[in-house]
């Protein structure tokens, strides 16, 4: 795809070559996310960071890594703080923001809201998360995590085996991570949650129809024997009509270091986009898990800087102007 000018609405946007591309350029920042170096190439920049819904470490990435590249950030952080809770359109609310900003990256409960607004909007506009939908950046720091995290034992994404768990009805990082599964070649998936919680219908076909192995189960224990990632979710609450509701639900696929000795291959690498319910009747990955050296949720997080420093550079097409804005760091670099 041609990413200068354009939106990141929905992982189906990408061609494997773009994958290949935006890893390409993630490695390159790494010395500025670990303050290395500075760029200012972004100066003057700036980003329009919309989060009508809660969000923690989306927001201030997405905010962190356009400071990293020398840019400004100005946020609406909540629906009921904005003019939407007047009743403005997402049309009027788009025609304004992006005559203040170069780009916008924004997050709503509805699903297919970000797409709505981005018809609306000068400038280009990453999806943030738009309800149970997708959540592009996300899915992209979580394979970028699993490629990484796959070479240090010597293997690729090709021929990956992966245990997604948890509330994949809702999920949104699972339904953008399976599509960009199907990029790959000899991808097995096992897909483990309560019946009610299950993948999208649509979503299983087009992975089966795209070669994926699918096998889907609602045991934790057999689904995570043979596999190379298990990647763990909450249950959404906030998709559910009441907090009862999502009890229902709440610590049945928990994992923690006993169950993972007893049951997974060594060297089974542990992911969660987080935020992960530590709560105790939840405890989904416990913190007995946190010495463990594959678990490997704070690393996503990292790579998601070094992802979404990407997505900026190259929607705004100052790829190759990074290094020539570059200078040292005056301050002392503790990391
Ligand atoms: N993973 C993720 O989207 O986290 P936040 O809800 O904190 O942004």
């Amino acid at each position: 795809m041609k990413f200068e000018g354009a939106s990141i609405l929905s992982v189906s946007q990408f061609e494997r070559a773009d994958i290949d591309t935006i890893f390409h350029v993630a490695n390159h920042m790494e010395p500025y996310a670990q303050r290395q170096k500075r760029t200012r190439v972004l100066e003057g920049a700036i980003l329009g960071n919309m989060f009508f819904e809660a969000s923690t470490r989306t927001r201030i990435s997405f905010g962190s890594a356009f400071n990293l590249l020398g840019g400004d950030v100005r946020e609406t952080v909540g629906f009921e703080s904005s003019a939407l809770a007047k009743g403005e359109s997402l049309h009027d609310t788009a025609r304004v923001l992006s005559g203040f900003s170069d780009i916008i990256c924004m997050r709503h409960p509805e699903p297919d809201s970000v797409a709505d607004f981005a018809k609306s909007s000068r400038v280009p506009v990453i999806n943030g998360g738009d309800g149970s939908n997708e959540h592009p950046s996300q899915a992209l720091l979580d394979l970028y995590t699993i490629e990484k995290e796959l070479k240090g034992l010597g293997r690729k994404i090709d021929g990956l085996r992966i245990a997604m768990i948890g509330d994949l009805r809702h999920g949104r990082t699972v339904h953008s991570l399976s599509k960009l599964l199907m990029l790959f070649n000899n991808i097995s998936v096992q897909l483990v949650s309560p019946k009610d919680l299950a993948m999208p219908k649509n979503i299983v076909e087009d992975m089966r129809s795209k070669g994926l192995s699918v096998i889907e189960s609602e045991k934790i224990e057999s689904s995570i024997s043979h596999v190379d990632i298990v990647y763990s979710t909450r249950i959404q609450e906030e998709r559910f009509t009441s907090k009862d509701e999502a009890d229902l639900y709440r610590g049945k696929f928990r994992l923690n270091q006993a169950i993972y000795t007893a049951h997974c291959e060594p060297n089974t690498v542990i992911m969660h986009p987080l935020p992960r319910d530590s709560r105790e009747e939840a405890n989904e990955l416990d913190i007995d898990l946190d010495g463990n050296p594959s678990l490997a949720i704070f690393r996503q997080t990292d790579n998601g800087l070094l992802v979404r420093m990407a997505l900026f550079a190259m929607t705004l097409d100052v790829v190759h102007l990074v290094e020539k804005n570059s200078s040292d760091v005056p301050w002392h670099n503790l990391r």
